[in-house]
């Protein structure tokens, strides 16, 4: 079953601090905490059951990371298989993925950020990148801030080049948290040194693939938003409640 290349499984990485949300996050994981009516966690796990890929790892850390296991269970209420890995310590996004290599055994993988928050499917991403004879797939999507995000340049098609949350972005277009990578990704995680925040940077691997040319992209359709902040987490909320997160 395993390492064929084209069965895909998913990786939902909430651990972190949540620092920027702090005391909300004193006793809690950021990613248990409400989008207006279920815990933030349930969303990236809908978005990848709804996308097709019922394969789930959740790779979290901290103190209440047997909170995930009482809420989600083996996964069955979602449609899904669920797994859990357990991140010591805040090496970043990058150092997370790299606990999900035995689990994704040479298959291809989806991650997405646990406080990514889509209204629309993934679905017609997932069947390109499985189109597609290697590589990754990254979603981009016009934000009013890109200064917050990883932004990416675009010359035509291509993705020319990513910088993560720079001074003076080159467009408005942020490298959201839903990505596809074939099983290079451990490989080129390895290669990767930590960054100016002491962190294994998701946007290092994307330039990786970028620099072998083996990067493509999608626009994110209907809307999308991080969490990871006070206003945008109540600006998720208040898009699930007035714009649904239906996710067909
Ligand atoms: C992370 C990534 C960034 C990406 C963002 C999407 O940022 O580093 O490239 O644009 O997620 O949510 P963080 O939320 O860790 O600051």
């Amino acid at each position: 079953m395993s390492g064929s290349g084209n069965i895909i499984k998913g990786v939902i990485l909430a651990g972190g601090l949540g620092s920027r949300l702090m005391p909300l996050t004193k006793v809690t994981n950021k990613h248990l905490l409400p989008i207006f009516q279920k815990p933030m966690i349930h969303y990236p796990l809908e978005c990848l059951v709804k996308g097709g890929v019922k394969d789930v790892l959740i790779v979290t850390g901290g103190d209440s990371a047997g909170h995930f296991l009482r809420l989600l269970g083996s996964g069955s209420d979602f449609g899904a298989r669920i797994y859990y890995a357990y991140q010591q310590g805040e090496g970043g996004i990058a150092d997370a993925l790299r606990l999900a290599e035995a689990f994704i055994a040479g298959d291809r993988v989806a991650v997405v950020l646990g406080d990514n928050i889509l209204q629309r499917s993934i679905k017609p991403s997932v069947d390109r990148f499985l189109a597609q004879s290697s590589g990754a797939r990254i979603l981009l999507k016009e934000v009013p801030d890109p200064q917050r995000f990883g932004v990416a340049e675009v010359k035509g098609d291509e993705v020319v080049g990513i910088v993560e949350k720079p001074k003076q972005p080159k467009s408005n277009l942020a490298v959201t948290g839903i990505y596809f990578y074939d099983a290079q990704v451990f490989d080129i995680i390895r290669t990767l040194q930590p960054s100016g925040r002491g962190e294994l940077e998701i946007t290092d691997v994307n330039n990786a693939y970028l620099a072998k040319r083996q990067l493509q992209w999608d626009r994110v359709e209907g809307w999308w938003s991080d969490a990871g902040t006070f206003e945008s987490l109540y600006k998720a909320s208040t898009l699930v409640r007035d714009g649904g997160a239906n996710l067909d």
